[in-house]
C-alpha cells in the first residue's frame, strides 16, 4: 500500500507564505475603505483561492465559522489539491477586519498549518487569555492568579517593578474591573481596540513591542492562532473557553471538548510542530503593512516553523497592476 505523504514543514512554508501574502494583497484596496464585510471577503477569497494551489489534503479546524455560517473555508472544508500530506489548517484571513477599514495599526493576516490533529479544535467562543514572551520558566503567571498577581510574579521574576511591566489588553467593557486592577499596581496598559493574536505575539518581541504581557478575553480561534504563533516564537500562552449560553457549551461539545473548565497551556492547543504565516496589512509592531510606492506594492510576511523557532522576514514586490491573487 503506498505510504501517505508527509508533512514536510521547510517545503510547504513557502506556500503558505503565499497564502498569507495574496490574502493581505487582495484586502490592501480596501485598507481604510470603512467596509469590513468587504476587506475580509476579499481576504477570504484570496486565501483561499491559494490554499487551493497547495499539494496538500487540507482541513480547516480554525475558521471563518461553522459551515452553515460561512460559505468559505468554513471549518471542517477541505482545501488544497488532495495531493500531499493530510494537514489541519487555522486561519484568519483578516485579524483586525475593523483595523482595516479605518486604517488603524495591527491587522494581519494569518494562517498556521500542522500534521492532522495538532491543533485544538476550538469553538468560535471567549476564551480567556494569558501571554508572556520567551526565557521564563513555566508557569511564572497563571490564569488562576488574579491581574495583579500576574503583575507582581512577572515583576518579580524580571527583577523588576510593577512600574516596568507593560500589559496589553483589549479595550472592551467586560475589561474595566481588570483594567482598574491593574492600573492600581502601577503597570502600565497597552489599550488595543482589536486584533488580539497581534497583540499576544508582542509578548515574544518584548524589546521591540514595549509589551511584557497580555491578559483578557477574546476569541477562542484567535487564541489556537495565537498559540501557533508563540510556538514559534517562545513565550507562554494559557487558555481558558468562555460560554455565555448553551449554544455556546454546545458549539464545545460538537468539537469534542468535554472538559469546559480547562486550561489549556500553549501545547495543548496547539499539540504538534507547526508552519505560521502574518503578513502585515497595516502598519504594526511586528511586521509593516502593505506599501504602494513607484507602481510596486509591497508586502511583508513573517514566517516561522515550531520545529526549529526560526523566523523569516519576507518581503515581496509586485507590479500593482499585476498584483492579482492566484497569478
Ligand atoms: P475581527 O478581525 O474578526 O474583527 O476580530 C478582531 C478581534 O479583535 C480579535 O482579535 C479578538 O479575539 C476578537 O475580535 C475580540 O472579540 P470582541 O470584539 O467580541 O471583543
Amino acid at each position: 500500500m503506498p505510504q501517505a505523504p508527509e508533512f514536510h514543514d521547510r517545503m510547504l512554508s513557502l506556500g503558505l507564505a503565499r497564502v498569507s501574502e495574496a490574502a493581505a494583497i487582495a484586502c490592501a484596496p480596501l485598507i481604510g475603505r470603512g467596509d469590513e464585510k468587504a476587506a475580509d471577503q476579499a481576504a477570504v477569497n484570496a486565501m483561499r483561492t491559494q490554499l487551493n494551489m497547495l499539494d496538500i489534503a487540507g482541513t480547516v479546524v480554525i475558521g471563518e465559522g461553522e459551515r452553515d455560517e460561512a460559505p468559505m473555508l468554513y471549518i471542517g472544508e477541505e482545501v488544497g489539491t488532495g495531493e500531499g500530506p493530510a494537514v489541519d489548517i487555522a486561519l484568519d484571513p483578516l485579524e483586525g477586519t475593523t483595523l482595516t477599514a479605518k486604517d488603524m495599526p495591527n491587522a494581519l493576516t494569518v494562517i498556521a498549518m500542522g500534521p492532522r490533529g495538532s491543533m485544538l479544535h476550538a469553538p468560535d467562543v471567549y476564551m480567556d487569555k494569558l501571554a508572556i514572551g520567551p526565557g521564563f520558566a513555566p508557569g511564572v503567571v497563571t490564569l488562576d492568579m488574579s491581574p495583579s498577581e500576574r503583575v507582581a510574579a512577572l515583576a518579580k521574576v524580571k527583577g523588576t517593578s510593577a512600574g516596568d511591566i507593560t500589559v496589553c489588553v483589549l479595550e472592551r467593557p467586560r475589561h474595566e474591573e481588570m483594567i482598574a486592577e491593574l492600573r492600581a499596581t502601577g503597570a502600565a496598559i497597552r489599550l488595543i481596540t482589536d486584533g488580539d493574536v497581534a497583540g499576544v505575539m508582542h509578548c515574544a518581541e518584548p524589546s521591540k513591542t514595549g509589551i511584557d504581557m497580555y491578559m483578557g478575553s477574546g476569541g477562542a480561534p484567535e487564541g489556537v492562532l495565537a498559540a501557533a504563533a508563540l510556538k514559534c516564537m517562545g513565550g507562554q500562552i494559557f487558555g481558558r473557553l468562555l460560554f455565555r449560553n448553551d449554544d455556546e457549551v454546545g458549539r464545545a461539545r460538537k468539537a469534542g471538548i468535554e472538559d469546559l473548565d480547562r486550561i489549556y497551556a500553549r501545547d495543548e492547543l496547539v499539540t504538534g510542530d507547526v508552519i505560521f504565516a502574518a503578513t502585515g496589512v497595516t502598519d504594526g509592531n511586528l511586521v509593516p503593512g502593505i506599501r504602494r510606492d513607484g507602481g510596486y506594492l509591497t508586502a511583508e510576511t513573517v514566517l516561522m516553523r515550531s520545529k526549529t523557532g526560526s523566523m523569516r522576514r519576507m518581503s515581496y514586490r509586485n507590479p500593482i497592476e499585476r498584483s492579482q491573487p492566484g497569478r
